[in-house]
Formats: C-alpha cells, sequence, structure tokens
C-alpha cells in the first residue's frame, strides 16, 4: 500500500513536471526580448524559482525516492538551461541584425546642406573680397568712409569749384540744410575717401576704398545706390608707369586671364591731371564678352594723377607728394566677370538669380587658392 502510494506520488510528480517543463519552454520560446527572457530565468532557476524548489524538496525524501525525482528533475533543470541559452542566442542575434538595419547609411544619399552650404552670398560681397585679396597682396590696405558727406569731401577737396558744371554731372542727392545752412549729401563717389585718407594719414599712402556710392539715375545700366571701387598710391615719386602696371596686374587677377591689352584714353576728371579712361582688350560675340583676346575695347575705369589742388585742399605739399588714382564701378566689373547683362536684379532681392549668380560663403577668394574658383 505504502509502495503504491509513493508510486503514484511520485508519477503525479512526474505529469507535474512535465506541465512545468512544458509551461517554461513555451514561456521561452515566447519571450520577445533578452528582458523578458530573464524574467522567465529567474521565475524557473532563480533562488525563488520553481525548478530551484523543486531541488530544495529532494533533502528531505528517501534515498530511493531522490534517485528518480532528482535526476528527472535535473533532467529538467538541464533542459530548461539548454532552451534559455538557445533563445538567449537567438534574441541576441535578432537584436544585432535590428540595430545594423537602423543603424544603416546609405552613402549615395545626397548630402543634407546646411544653412551655411545653401546661403550665398552676394556678387557684389564676392567682388569686394576679390578686389581685397588682390590689392591686399600689392600691399595696399583699405579705407572706409560715411555714405552721408558734407559738400567739402565730395566735391571742393576735390577740385569741384562751386558752380562748376560736373557737380551737375553727379546728379547729387543732397540732405535739406542743417542749422549751419550746411548741405549734406549721399557721396556719389568713392573719392571721398581719398580725401579723408590724405588728410588723416602721412605718405606713403596705399588704399583701396570700396563703398556703396548714391546717383539721382534709375534705369537698366543705372542704379541710385552702386558700388564702387577706389584706388589712391602718394608718395614722393608715384608715377604714372606705376598705375598703369598697377592696373593690368589687377585686370589680368581679377578676370583670371595670364596677359591683358590695355589703353589709356585722355579724359577729364576735376581731381586727376592728366586724367584717363581705361580700356581692356577683349572679343564680342553677340552678348559674350571675353577678356585677353579679340580686337574689341572695354571700358572699365577712370584714373590720373592727383591734381596739385587735391593734394593741396588735403594739406599735402604739391612740391614734395604726388600721386595717382583711379575708380571704378564694383557692379560694371562683376557683370563683366561673371557674364550678367542687367544691373536691376543686383538689387531685386530674388533668390533664384542669387542662387545662380551667387557664391558659396565659405569659398573665401585668395590668389593662391582662385579667386572665384
Ligand atoms: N570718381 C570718379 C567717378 O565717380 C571715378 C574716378 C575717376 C576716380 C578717376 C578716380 C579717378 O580716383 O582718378 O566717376
Amino acid at each position: 500500500m505504502a509502495k503504491a502510494a509513493t508510486a503514484a506520488k511520485s508519477r503525479a510528480n512526474m505529469t507535474d513536471l512535465a506541465h512545468l517543463e512544458h509551461e517554461t519552454l513555451a514561456a521561452i520560446a515566447a519571450s520577445a526580448d533578452e528582458a523578458a527572457l530573464e524574467l522567465v530565468r529567474v521565475n524557473a532557476l532563480g533562488k525563488k524559482g520553481t525548478i530551484s524548489a523543486l531541488l530544495a524538496t529532494l533533502g528531505k525524501m528517501s534515498p530511493d525516492e531522490r534517485k528518480t525525482a532528482g535526476a528527472a528533475i535535473n533532467a529538467l533543470k538541464d533542459t530548461v538551461s539548454a532552451a534559455l541559452a538557445a533563445r538567449r542566442g537567438l534574441l541576441k542575434e535578432a537584436a544585432l541584425e535590428a540595430r545594423l538595419k537602423s543603424e544603416t547609411l546609405d552613402v549615395t544619399l545626397p548630402v543634407r546642406e546646411t544653412g551655411i552650404e545653401t546661403g550665398r552670398l552676394h556678387p557684389i560681397s564676392q567682388v569686394m573680397d576679390e578686389l581685397t585679396a588682390i590689392f591686399a597682396d600689392l600691399g595696399f590696405s583699405i579705407a572706409e568712409g560715411p555714405d552721408i558727406e558734407a559738400d567739402f569731401y565730395n566735391f571742393t577737396a576735390l577740385n569741384f569749384p562751386d558752380g562748376h558744371p560736373a557737380r551737375e554731372m553727379h546728379d547729387t542727392f543732397f540732405f535739406n540744410p542743417d542749422e549751419h545752412g550746411e548741405r549734406k549729401l549721399l557721396r556719389t563717389h568713392t573719392s571721398t575717401a581719398q580725401v579723408r585718407t590724405m588728410m588723416s594719414v602721412k605718405p606713403p599712402i596705399r588704399v583701396i576704398c570700396p563703398g556703396r556710392v548714391y546717383r539721382s539715375d534709375w534705369d537698366q545700366t543705372h542704379l541710385p545706390m552702386f558700388h564702387q571701387v577706389e584706388g589712391l598710391v602718394i608718395d614722393r615719386s608715384a608715377h604714372m608707369g606705376q598705375l598703369k602696371w598697377i592696373l593690368e596686374e589687377f585686370c589680368k587677377a581679377f578676370f583670371e586671364i595670364p596677359n591683358v591689352k590695355m589703353r589709356m584714353r585722355p579724359s577729364f576728371f576735376p581731381f586727376t591731371e592728366p586724367s584717363m579712361e581705361v580700356d581692356i582688350q577683349c572679343s564680342r560675340q553677340g552678348r559674350e564678352i571675353r577678356f585677353g583676346e579679340g580686337h574689341d575695347w572695354m571700358e572699365i575705369l577712370g584714373c590720373g594723377m592727383v591734381h596739385p589742388n587735391v593734394l593741396r585742399n588735403c594739406g599735402l605739399d604739391p612740391e614734395e607728394y604726388q600721386g595717382f588714382a583711379w575708380g571704378m564701378g564694383i557692379e560694371r566689373i562683376a557683370m563683366l566677370k561673371y557674364g550678367m547683362d542687367d544691373l536691376r536684379p543686383f538689387v531685386g532681392g530674388d533668390l533664384r538669380w542669387l542662387q545662380h549668380y551667387g557664391f558659396r560663403p565659405l569659398d573665401f577668394p585668395t590668389l593662391a587658392g582662385g579667386l572665384s574658383a
């Protein structure tokens, strides 16, 4: 009877074990990730786990019982451990696979540009940077002056006498007279910077002054606000040969051509004597203009030897100092270099135009690295 009871009990135990095994293996198979699997492991094999509890009952069994039950429980433990290890391996692999998938880079996709790459520098800013690079290399520094000027700096000091017709040619924007009766104006040319420099710097002087100028004129080839760059050299022996060389070097560097032919035509400016206009050689085919070749000429700037009256007006003795100067329109040279045929888009604010004609802000022009590359 006692034997039969033990056998029955052990059979029941065996069914329990089979049931536990079935349940645990099912839980292992159902674990979706390593954390869930760890929970199943703790529930079965942890200190308070189901299988650990069964193992703890072995001590109270008779040696016979222990023999069969011990083998069965240990077999269950081995089966569960093996299933856990297998499932852990699978889950690890799947997790790695998923991670690799999520971290895949398609190196053939185009780069997504940031603002600093998509933004464009206006051609005027670009050309000013180019001019600065070229003239800095020739030993020039940058001079600046205000946009709102006194008549003295714009006209009188530059040898435009009162009532001189050249004043009228400048289409000047005047302000209303102030309480002293003085009429300020918007500078009509960057030659004002010559005066300010000569009055404040002891020669030798070598400066360029790029900046805004204003004239009351507006059509396809004129804007009421545009840009010029002025050049000025003053010392004891500055002469026209140097002027010509500097302008040639400038044209070669700016238009990025190995040779340039220039010609100087006599002209008139109140502040220079003699005065000249400079043309450079070019070829024209339809609207296309190329420099450094051809049989045509294109006017690009005005220049001359600084008039003795101007030196005197600026406090320099014309017996001791002499110099030369030149001035040119920045829009004009930008249009010539970059093939633009209308001036108005420069102030049109059309982003499509800027995308097309603008420059990458990080490609700063240098003589060594290329001006417009
Ligand atoms: N200021 C002149 C203009 O606006 C340009 C110019 C011509 C400047 C001759 C000069 C120069 O310095 O020497 O038309």
